[in-house]
């Protein structure tokens, strides 16, 4: 009995007791308390107003340029004009400009200037429908119907579009 109680005193020393001195005295310790802020509340800012519409695409296209139908090619009149500056605005804007103001890939068509037709109506439609492989002044070549997809109706729309705009101009 007093053998065993002095070996559980041996074993308390030997084995207990150094785990208990190295365990830190204050277990208030670990990590950092992490301070709690009250958050300021967020001011909302009222959105501004939404810009004006503006119909079509560019202010230059704001407004489809007026065919006078009395001198107007036969078959085109000014809906098709209005539905060509809409599909204008697909594709061609990106070469063309925005109301045909040119741009360094693609020129003018709000003129009366022409490179590679004569500028009647029908060589507008076949130009639109060949494109332009080979051009004369710019860089890159024009791919037929702009790269886009047009049904012969739309490409007689642009090309009445492209028409009206290089009367327009009165240039
Ligand atoms: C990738 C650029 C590009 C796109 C897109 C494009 N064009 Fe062109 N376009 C050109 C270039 C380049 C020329 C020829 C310029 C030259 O000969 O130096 C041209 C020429 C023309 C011409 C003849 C102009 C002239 O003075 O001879 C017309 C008309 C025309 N484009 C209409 C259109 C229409 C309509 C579309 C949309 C369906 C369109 N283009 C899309 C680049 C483009």
């Amino acid at each position: 009995m007093a053998i065993n109680r002095r070996r559980l005193i041996g074993v308390f020393a030997l084995a207990v007791a150094p785990i208990l001195a190295g365990c830190p005295g204050d277990f208030g310790g670990g990590y950092e308390k992490v301070a709690y802020r009250e958050r300021t509340p967020l001011t909302m800012v009222a959105a501004p107003d939404p810009p004006p519409f503006v119909p079509g695409l560019g202010a230059a296209a704001a407004e489809a340029p007026v065919l006078d139908p009395a001198s107007a090619p036969p078959g085109v009149s000014q809906e098709m004009v209005e539905e060509g500056q809409q599909l204008f605005g697909t594709v061609c804007t990106a070469c063309h400009g925005p109301g045909g103001a040119g741009s360094p890939a693609g020129p003018v068509l709000a003129d009366a200037a022409w490179i590679n037709i004569a500028g009647d109506y029908d060589s507008i439609v076949s130009l639109i429908q060949s494109g332009v492989p080979n051009p004369t002044e710019f860089p890159g070549a024009m791919p037929p119907m702009g790269g886009g997809s047009f049904s012969p109706e739309e490409v007689r729309s642009l090309a009445a579009y492209v028409y009206a705009l290089s009367l327009a101009s009165g240039a």
